[in-house]
């Protein structure tokens, strides 16, 4: 039993052993929160868990007449304004005349096995043995509007996902101006707030901050998830460290505008939302018509932050990401950007190509400029036909020379854009977003097509198709380099215009979701100017995507590191890339930069003309060693062992679900003088019983050694002992591989 319903008592206890997430209906017919966290056991009334406190005179809002009862000192499932709460609400609703308060009432539930799809929109998948769904339906009646509040709870992980979606059976148009995922009120606030912040090049760096009265919020008003804050937040106690005590991690599966916040109220109750960025958001529903909600994925762990990656990790490893990409390699990569930027030509290509072959690559992506006559950033975005000056004998020929030397063949799209100097623009001026009679914002010289049209969707599937098709594409890196201003549909009424954001981003899953199911075979890779989109509404789609146009392999672990607290490793793009490194201008050796891209899905992005023999033999290594070991890194749990945001050093392994094998990086930026003798590496997550061998050290050791008293790190430069010495300077790095005996 998972969903536990108490008929007389309108109760709901949802628990699979991991967690239980218990409301009710209140007096007023709204849903109550009652607990969310660890997994208690079943009893018959969990009303006492409702500790209402009469209402101060000062702030005395109380329903009807009952003084004992306020909406401002109970928590809620799904709050609404009007009606004592002076918090924010989850649900905001305009008519013609104005604001429209609620008041939706409790109607009933139906439960079902499973988890049924959302409407256009990607989510988590179950099968009907994996997860258990309930959906609630309230009426506010003098509206004559319905709320459905989903929930569907997973049996194997302590999670549990929410929606909502909203009815109109009203004669009356009805404008939706806020619809929340999922709203939370957690009983105190001594939590500290965690969340993936940055910019460009530094993107989904750690950041905390301590909750005090008042609100805080991640948020995105970009048209795209961004670069600067991620879909994400989590809460932690105090206490909490990356091994032990309570977290909570709630992740937004959607790619577009939205807004993550905690609202502490005065009496120290976190109010935790997710959802769809209110900010110009307005729905038109006529009578009959729905809207459905994007999905909040929430989970508890009582093992720490790492406890929690690995409840993300694995959910999204098996009800996120498509079948076809569950179990399947992803092949090693060589794409030509960093080796060429624009400059090539087909001669160029095969040359790196075949060169990338010999060293044991597998795929070939020709990335930005092979279109149109694109030969720097300021043209030929939307013109998806081959750039006749470097590739005369066109993209088929030019595929078919690539797959010859045994090679896969990958494109980079950017289908959202266009360039004003493009044949596309000419022909479809009325494609673009922004009104045409005003000044229009640029960014990297380019224009945002609508993809709120299906006619642009339907042109791009075409377009798209016919070169997959013609060159037997098997990747493409699916690109969008600038966020969206001038936000406005020339295609949509004036009283449509709020649906812009949203529309766009259902247009940008339609065309994935159209291209995925005809070529299911082929591999995608979301990428945003580097990781500008990394969120789970893309991976859906797409099973990796460019982590950061940062390649540099110290920056990479902060990067990595962050990813890694929601993401699964498998789902990073990340490449081996030259020094001095294009974006910092550091120099590392080849052995770190690999250390730190193993850790992803690997690839390379250099010009394998320009290595030298020994540096050709390294790689060969490499790529060997990413080969053997790609299943683990694919299918392992993440255990973070030293945060680069702490210190010098950063640290992570995998290990095989039967802790059979393990892989470990550990990672020094700078040199200390002097250092002390022995340096270990304390591990995680092994068989204490296990004998391990270390293949790098040819050495046994068992798994209680390696996790309490640690594994030896190579003997560093001390000044005088330059005979022992294993590692010496800046970045250094060593990467083992354990494996039972
Ligand atoms: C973006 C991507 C890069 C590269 C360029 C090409 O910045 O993140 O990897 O594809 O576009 O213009």
């Amino acid at each position: 039993m998972d969903i536990f319903v108490d008929e007389k008592r309108k109760l709901f206890h949802l628990t699979n052993g991991k967690v239980s997430y218990i409301f009710h209906v209140l007096k007023n017919g709204s849903l109550g929160q009652l607990y969310f966290g660890k997994a208690i056991h079943h009893r018959e009334d969990f009303s006492h868990f409702q500790t209402n406190n009469i209402p101060t005179p000062a702030s005395c809002h109380y329903y009807q007449d009952d003084p004992a009862f306020s909406l401002e000192t109970t928590r809620q499932e799904y709050p609404v304004y009007g009606k004592g709460d002076f918090r924010d609400a989850a649900i905001e609703l305009k008519s013609l005349e104005g604001d429209i308060g609620n008041q939706f009432r409790f109607q009933g539930y139906e439960i079902s096995k499973g988890k049924p799809k959302l409407a256009e929109l990607p989510a988590t998948y179950a099968s009907e043995n994996e997860a258990t769904t309930i959906t609630i339906k309230l009426i506010d009646e003098t509206i004559g509007v319905v709320l459905f509040l989903t929930y569907t709870i997973f049996h194997c992980y302590p999670v549990i996902t929410r929606s909502a979606r909203i009815k109109n059976n009203n004669s009356d148009i009805l404008f939706v101006k806020k619809l929340m995922s999922a709203s939370i009120d957690l009983p105190d606030d001594k939590y500290k707030m965690i969340q993936l912040s940055g910019t460009w090049s530094r993107e989904r760096h750690i950041k905390e901050r301590d909750l005090v009265q008042g609100i805080h919020t991640v948020s995105s008003i970009r048209g795209a998830s961004s670069h600067h804050h991620n879909p994400f937040l989590a809460l932690k106690r105090k206490k909490t460290t990356e091994h032990a005590n309570d977290v909570y991690g709630f992740n937004f599966v959607y790619s577009g505008n939205f807004l993550a916040q905690t609202e502490v109220d005065h009496y120290h109750v976190t109010r935790v939302m997710m959802g769809i960025h209110p900010h110009q958001f307005k729905w038109k529903l006529k009578k009959g018509q729905s809207f459905q909600s994007p999905e909040a994925v929430l989970v508890y762990s009582d093992e720490g932050i790492n406890g929690m990656s690995q409840a993300f990790h694995d959910l999204y490893r098996n009800h996120l990401i498509r079948d076809t990409w569950k179990t399947k390699e992803r092949p090693i990569l060589i794409n030509n950007w960093e080796a060429t930027y624009f400059e090539f030509n087909e001669e160029k290509l095969i040359g790196i190509a075949k060169s990338a072959k010999e060293l044991g690559m597998e795929l070939f992506v020709l990335d930005d400029g092979w279109f149109g006559k694109r030969d720097d950033d300021t043209a030929s975005l939307g013109d998806w036909f081959a750039n006749e000056r470097k590739l005369p004998n066109g993209l088929t020929i030019l595929a078919q020379k690539v797959n010859g030397l045994g090679l896969q063949f990958g494109l980079w799209f950017e289908p959202e854009m266009v360039s004003p100097d493009s044949q596309l623009y000419k022909r479809h001026p009325e494609w673009i977003v922004g009104k045409q009679d005003r000044y229009l914002t640029f960014g990297r010289n380019q224009l945002v097509l609508d993809f709120s049209m299906d006619e642009v969707v339907q042109y791009m599937y075409q377009k798209m198709s016919a070169i997959i098709q013609d060159t037997k594409l098997s990747y493409i890196k699916w690109d969008m380099n600038r966020n969206i201003t001038d936000a406005y549909s020339q295609a949509l009424p004036f009283d449509r215009q709020g649906e812009f954001f949203h529309r766009y981003i259902l247009g940008v899953y339609h065309l994935y979701e159209k291209l995925i199911s005809k070529f299911p075979g082929v591999l995608f890779e979301s990428c945003a100017g580097g990781g500008g989109r990394f969120d789970p509404g893309m991976l859906y789609y797409a099973p990796q995507a460019w982590t950061s146009d940062n390649t540099d392999a110290i920056e990479r672990l902060k990067i990595q590191y962050g990813t890694s607290l929601v993401y699964p490793i498998y789902s990073m793009g990340s490449h081996v890339s030259v020094t001095p490194n294009h974006q910092t201008r550091r120099n590392t050796s080849m052995e770190t930069r690999a250390n730190t891209a193993y850790f992803g899905t690997f690839g390379y992005e250099l010009n394998p003309l320009e290595l030298s023999s020994s540096e050709k033999a390294e790689v060969k290594e490499q790529i060997q060693f990413y080969k053997n070991h790609r299943n683990l890194i694919r299918d392992g749990d993440f255990y973070r062992l030293k945060n680069p945001f702490e210190g010098n050093e950063t640290a992570w392994m995998i290990v095989s679900k039967d802790k059979r094998e393990a892989v470990v990086g550990w990672y020094k930026a700078l040199a200390t003088p002097n250092p002390e003798k022995q340096q270990v590496l304390l591990l995680k997550g092994l068989n204490e019983d296990g004998l391990y061998r270390c293949d790098a050290q040819g050495k046994t050791y068992y798994g209680d050694e390696l996790m309490y008293r640690g594994l030896n790190l190579p003997i560093e430069y001390n000044g005088a002992n330059a005979d022992q010495a294993e590692r010496s300077g800046d970045f250094q790095s060593a990467v083992f591989h354990l494996k039972l005996e």
